[in-house]
């Protein structure tokens, strides 16, 4: 943002949730040179924010803040598996209450889709409500980080309206612009449905590699030879938090209009392959000669 730009945007910004995203996201803004308040459940979570300096308090109440940026977890706490919308709620129930009027309510959490149109009805469009999903990568930083190509569904225009000038102009995130909130929620539902399944291949032919005494290196190699191929390494299963649940989303969406799911099929191939993980962790045959 240019400095005449900056001396103009005296508006708050309140973070709520400071974990991975949240804490990048109050610190890409406090580095534009915004004021950047935060709240988190997690004590541990607001106190890093401080000591980091990306935050310069801790909100005690949600009243008088311009942009409400909810960077919360939406999966259930104790089952990374589980989308879990609960918390999220809640927030919207308490900025039915607190939020200001006219402020902007900026979801870059992950969530199903309907979501934003539900806390839009909770506020009473009081506030306006849009969907801006992250794509956050926290081992590439600098170009998966908060300032690369996001798409942005509002509730109604204008909410895209405000949500496009807060995203795109003050904070200089490119942004492609769709036509609902449905859409932005179901991109990344889909994006990382189909990273999970890109992963599962991997996974799949990894174990029939090893259970038919072939490289699979040596075949992946060869195979991404080809132009519009790219078999994906088999590591660890799929992991984090963003895949499992993510992936779950779009299983409960499609759940009553198909019968069966590529999807459900991936999951299934990731647990196998995690208990053939393990079994061969514990076999007795040195790693050399598998
Ligand atoms: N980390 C990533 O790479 C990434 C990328 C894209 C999208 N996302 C999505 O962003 C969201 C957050 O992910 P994250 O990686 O930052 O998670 P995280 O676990 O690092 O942080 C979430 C934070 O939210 C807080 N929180 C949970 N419930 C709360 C509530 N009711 N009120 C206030 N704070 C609450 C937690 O205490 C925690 O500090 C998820 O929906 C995730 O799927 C994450």
């Amino acid at each position: 943002m240019s400095e005449d730009a900056k001396k103009h945007f005296v508006k708050k910004i309140l973070v709520i949730g400071l974990g991975q995203i949240g804490h990048s996201n109050a610190e890409y803004m406090t580095s534009l040179g915004l004021s950047v308040d935060g709240y988190d459940i997690s004590e541990q979570a607001v106190s890093r924010a401080l000591k980091n300096k990306v935050i310069q308090k801790k909100a005690t109440s949600f009243r008088d803040y311009d942009y409400y940026i909810i960077c919360i977890s939406t999966h259930r706490p104790e089952d990374m598996f589980v989308p879990y919308l609960d918390g999220l709620m809640d927030i919207a129930i308490r900025l039915s209450h607190e939020g200001k009027g006219g402020a902007l309510v900026g979801i870059d959490s992950t969530i199903t889709r309907g979501t934003s149109q539900e806390i839009l009805k909770i506020l009473g469009h009081r506030l306006h409500v849009v969907h801006v999903p992250h794509r956050f990568f926290i081992h590439e930083k600098q170009k998966h980080g908060v300032k690369q190509t996001r798409v942005l569904g509002g509730c109604s225009s204008c909410c895209t309206t405000q949500a496009v000038n807060f995203y795109g102009n003050s904070l200089g995130i490119p942004l492609h612009i769709v036509s609902s909130a449905d859409i932005a929620e179901l991109t990344k539902v889909v994006e990382n449905s189909y990273r999970f399944m890109e992963i599962a291949f991997a996974e799949e032919l990894r174990m029939v590699c090893e259970n038919t005494q072939i490289d699979f290196n040596e075949l992946r190699n060869a195979i991404n030879t080809k132009w519009n191929i790219k078999i994906l390494e088999a590591r660890d299963g799929v992991g984090g938090h963003c895949l499992p649940k993510d992936s779950q989303m779009f299983l409960d969406l499609s759940r009553n209009v198909l019968v069966t799911s590529i999807i459900r099929a991936a999951k299934m191939v990731d647990e196998q392959y995690r208990f053939f993980l393990t079994k061969r962790a514990s076999s007795e045959v040195p790693l050399a000669r598998r």
